[in-house]
C-alpha cells in the first residue's frame, strides 16, 4: 500500500494529472465558446427547423430578431397563423348575399363573403385552375365569383360553377375543383373568426370567448350593429408592435385634442366630438392580432387588428360600429377622426419601431403576457417540426380529383396550352403553405 501511494503522489505522478486535467479543460473550452456563439445567431438563423434554441438571451426570453427576422415571421406563419382562430370582421360588414372582403393575413389571401342562404364563410382567395386571384377589391358584393384569367367562376359557397374549356377534359370533375374553403366562426354578438388550419381546428378557447361575452355585454356589441367606417392601412413595422399595452395611446390623443378643428362646429359634429372626449374607452384584446373598443355610454364600439404582411410589414385595419342607424353627417365625422387618430397611430409606431430597429432594442413593456403566448406557441411548432425533421404547413391544401387530370393540368400548365400564361409562373394549385 506504500508503495502505491508513493507512486500516486510523487512529484511526477501530479505533474502528469495536472497536465492531463489542463488538456482536457483546454479541449472542452472551445466547445464552451462556441456554444456560446452559437446560441447568440440563433435567432438570425434562416433555417427554422436547425437545431439552435430559439430562446437566446439570458436577460430575455424573447428571441433576437423577434421583431426583425424572417425566419421567425415564417414559422409565426406556420406555428400561429395557420393553426390560431383570428378575428377577421363583424357580420354587419356584410348586410347582403355576396358581399365580401378580402384580407392578406400573413401573406395568406383570404377572403369572407355572406352567401345566398344568409350564412358567412370563408376561403382562400386563390382560382383553383391557376392559382389566380379571385376577389381583386378590398371589398365588394357578387353572388357568381368569377376568375378573370381563363373565367372559371364560383358560388358563394365556392362550388365551381363554370370551367370553359374543360367540360370534356378526361378526368376532370367540377365538384372536386371548389374553393379551398376556410373554418369560419360567427359568434353570437356576430363576430367572425376564421382558422386557416386545413384539419379540423380545436374550438375558440373558452377562455376568449367569456372574455368577448364579458366585452358584448358591457359594449352592447350584437350581430345588428351597423357598420360606419373602416380602412386598411399599410404599416411599415412588425405586426408584434400590437402587443404593446399602451398602443392605443397616440390613438385616443389624437381623437381626443385634435378634433375641434377637424370637426368644426355644427351640432352633430360637436355631438360626435364630445363621444370622443368625454367618455372613457374600455378595451378588450382578442389575441394575436385585435383589440375591441367601446366608448363607454355611447353606441360606438370598434376593433383594431394588426395583420402581418412580412416581418417588417403590418396591415392596420380598423372598423367602428354603431348599436343603431348612424346619419351621413355623423358618419363622415367620426370617419375623418378616425383617419387622422389612425395616421397618428401609424406614424407614431412606425417611429417607434425604426428607433427600435435602430439600436434601442425592445422595451420591457413587450415582455407580457401575449408575446409570452406568441413565443410559447411558436416554440412548441418548431419543436413538433425538430421531431418530424420538416417543417409544417397545418394550413397546407392539397387538391383531390383524378391523378388524370391532375397530370394532365400539370403538363397543360407547363405548356401554358389554355388560353395566355399564368400569373407568375406558378402554375400549381397546391397551396403550399
Ligand atoms: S380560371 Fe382562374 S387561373 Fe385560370
Amino acid at each position: 500500500m506504500e508503495s502505491i501511494n508513493n507512486i500516486l503522489f510523487s512529484p511526477s505522478s501530479i505533474l502528469v494529472a495536472l497536465v492531463t486535467v489542463a488538456l482536457l479543460i483546454n479541449k472542452a473550452w472551445p466547445r464552451v465558446t462556441r456554444s456560446k456563439q452559437n446560441n447568440k445567431v440563433a435567432g438570425h438563423t434562416s433555417d427554422p427547423t436547425s437545431t439552435q434554441p430559439l430562446s437566446v438571451s439570458k436577460e430575455t426570453e424573447i428571441p433576437e430578431g423577434w421583431m426583425t427576422d424572417s425566419a421567425i415571421f415564417e414559422l409565426e406563419r406556420r406555428g400561429l397563423f395557420s393553426q390560431t382562430w383570428i378575428y377577421l370582421a363583424h357580420s354587419a360588414q356584410f348586410t347582403k348575399p355576396g358581399m365580401y372582403q378580402s384580407f392578406d393575413m400573413a401573406g395568406f389571401p383570404v377572403f369572407v363573403i355572406r352567401g345566398k342562404d344568409g350564412k358567412i364563410r370563408a376561403f382562400h382567395n386563390v382560382c383553383r385552375h391557376r392559382a389566380y386571384t379571385i376577389t381583386r377589391k378590398e371589398t365588394g358584393a357578387s353572388t357568381v365569383l368569377g376568375c378573370r384569367y381563363h373565367g372559371w367562376s364560383y358560388d358563394t359557397t365556392g362550388r365551381l360553377v363554370k370551367a370553359p374549356q374543360f367540360d370534356n377534359v378526361p378526368g376532370f370533375e367540377k365538384s372536386q375543383n371548389s374553393l379551398f374553403e376556410i373554418h369560419a366562426h360567427t359568434t353570437q354578438q356576430g363576430l367572425v373568426f376564421v382558422n386557416l388550419n386545413a384539419e379540423e381546428p380545436s374550438p375558440l378557447d373558452d377562455e376568449a370567448m367569456s372574455k368577448l361575452n364579458g366585452f358584448s355585454v358591457a359594449s352592447g356589441l350584437q350581430p345588428g350593429s351597423v357598420w360606419v367606417a373602416g380602412q386598411t392601412l399599410s404599416a411599415d413595422f412588425n405586426w408584434k408592435m400590437g402587443m404593446k399595452p399602451s398602443i392605443l395611446e397616440p390613438f385616443t390623443t389624437e381623437l381626443k385634442s385634435n378634433l375641434p378643428e377637424a370637426f368644426g362646429r355644427s351640432t352633430v359634429k360637436d355631438a360626435v366630438r364630445r363621444i370622443f372626449q368625454s367618455n372613457p374607452l374600455h378595451e378588450s384584446y382578442h389575441f394575436p392580432t385585435t383589440l375591441f373598443h367601446y366608448f363607454v355610454d355611447t353606441k360606438f364600439w370598434f376593433a383594431l387588428s394588426f395583420f402581418p404582411a412580412s416581418e417588417s410589414k403590418t396591415h392596420i385595419r380598423y372598423d367602428i360600429f354603431s348599436h343603431s342607424s348612424v346619419g351621413q353627417v355623423e358618419t363622415n365625422a367620426i370617419s375623418a377622426a378616425l383617419e387622422n387618430a389612425s395616421d397618428r397611430l401609424k406614424r407614431e409606431i412606425e417611429n417607434d419601431y425604426h428607433s427600435m430597429t435602430n439600436g434601442q432594442g425592445l422595451p420591457a413593456e413587450f415582455e407580457n403576457q401575449d408575446t409570452r403566448e406568441a413565443l410559447r406557441r411558436i416554440s412548441e411548432h418548431r419543436r413538433l417540426e425538430k421531431m418530424q425533421g420538416s417543417q409544417i404547413y397545418p394550413a397546407m391544401r392539397k387538391p383531390k380529383g383524378s391523378n388524370l387530370f391532375q397530370q394532365a393540368e400539370k403538363v397543360c400548365s407547363e405548356l401554358d396550352c389554355v388560353s395566355g400564361g399564368s400569373k407568375n409562373g406558378n402554375s400549381s394549385t397546391v397551396l403550399d403553405w
